[in-house]
């Protein structure tokens, strides 16, 4: 099958990514049914849409015409069967459980057509443990959108074990079609690009609450002139519940080193979950916090955070997970508010100078995962 083939697409689950995901299918033209499993929870993914394209008919970036014909092509469901039986193409997005994934894409590969691609939006779990429910492995594939879906730009489109080279392709030039930028990921390996590149950061910051110094605001001080949102306050943002979590997954996944910190678990153990909750390691009751500038942290600036960035996308290029360090920016300016990716950043910084901070970062903190590869070593040799 090829992508000009998809006529129809089935979304599965209608919550914050399955509602996105569907509003970004209709935006480009598809047909799409989406599913839940109570009729209350597809009224309020249909009502999520609505929301959506009523803000960009607000601002000029869609016409009346082009509102009533998006909508004109969605469908919905609560019944599975009917949802997905006439599909080209079905994502899930179901909660994050291999138990829950794993039921119903055994139910997907029994109800959909026998030349469906069944893609997962999972942001952790292993597409080939997924794909193993169903008896078409060669037609099951990652497909890791960001939150907001409608809005994000990227799209990684991963490689299971079993995925076939053609079930990968459809799943790019679909997003292509939309007008996504999609990224082949190809080893099903934890946290695909985006997550992995960044999780490195997050175990920094962890352990620098663990010792107490600098505070989350002296830090976030040094950033703040140069990011539309400093680390902590970013983390603050997205939740602290989220940030641990990633990082326990790494933890039992990737390296022990990334066990969150008890100093980072207490705000979780307190209730302070960052913006959701109104507080965090920020008071966020009244909006965005206000950070003194004037509390600047020296100890760190910016180059430190790309020096792990860096360092971890070469971990992708050596284990095969990504095929060029053009592929990973182009993940990385997508997927997030960066505007370029860590190896442009790089060749205008100077490997070397990335380099000497990644070895202060590991002096500071000597665990392996902030420790130079090989291919960085040697970058820096050549420059
Ligand atoms: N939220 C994010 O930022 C983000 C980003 C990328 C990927 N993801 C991944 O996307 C997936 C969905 O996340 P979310 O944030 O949209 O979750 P969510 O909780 O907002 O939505 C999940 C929806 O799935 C529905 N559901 C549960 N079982 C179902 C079933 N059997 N059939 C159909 N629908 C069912 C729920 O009722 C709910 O409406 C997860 O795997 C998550 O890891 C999330």
């Amino acid at each position: 099958m090829k992508a000009e083939d998809v006529k129809k697409i089935a979304v599965i689950g209608a919550g914050d990514m399955g509602h996105g995901i569907t509003a970004a299918f209709l935006m480009g033209g598809f047909n799409v049914v989406m599913r839940d499993i109570e009729q209350e929870y597809v009224d309020k993914g249909v009502a999520g849409i609505k929301n959506s394209f009523g803000r960009f008919k607000d601002r000029g970036r869609m016409t009346e015409e082009a509102y009533s014909d998006a909508l004109s092509r969605l469908s919905t469901a609560v019944d599975l069967e009917e949802a997905v039986k006439d599909a080209d193409f079905v994502i899930e997005a179901i909660p994050e459980n291999l138990k829950l994934k794993q039921t119903v894409f055994a139910d997907l590969d029994k109800f959909a057509p026998d030349h469906a691609v069944l893609a997962t939006n999972t942001s952790n779990i292993s597409v080939t443990d997924i794909a193993s429910a169903t008896k078409r492995a060669d037609r099951v594939i990652g497909y890791h959108f960001f939150n907001p879906a409608v809005l994000m730009k990227l799209v990684e489109v991963i490689k299971g074990d079993e995925s076939s080279d053609e079930s990968v392709q459809v799943g790019y030039d679909l997003a292509e079609k939309i007008g996504k930028v999609p990224v082949t990921v190809q080893k099903d390996s934890p946290g695909f690009i985006y997550n992995r590149v960044n999780e490195p950061t997050l175990a920094l910051l962890s352990r620098i609450l663990e010792e107490g110094s600098p505070t989350p605001e002296e830090f976030d001080a040094a950033f703040k002139p140069i990011m539309p949102m400093a680390p902590f306050e970013l983390m603050d943002y997205v939740g602290i519940d989220i940030a641990v979590h990633g990082l326990d997954y790494f933890a039992e996944v990737v390296s022990k080193d990334y066990q969150p910190s008890a100093a980072l678990k207490s705000y979780l153990e307190a209730g302070n979950l960052g913006k959701k909750t109104g507080q965090g390691f920020y008071d966020w009751s009244g909006g965005r916090p206000q950070i003194d500038l004037s509390k600047a942290t020296s100890e760190y600036d910016p180059n430190h955070l790309i020096a792990l960035q860096v360092n971890e996308a070469t971990k992708l290029l050596e284990e095969g997970v990504a095929e060029t360090p053009d592929q990973i920016d182009l993940a990385m300016a997508n997927g997030g508010g960066a505007p370029i990716g860590p190896f442009a950043l790089a060749e205008g910084i100077g490997y070397q100078t990335l380099l000497e901070k990644l070895e202060e970062v590991h002096k500071k903190f000597p665990v392996d995962i902030f420790k130079a590869t090989k291919t960085l070593k040697e970058k820096a040799a050549e420059a």
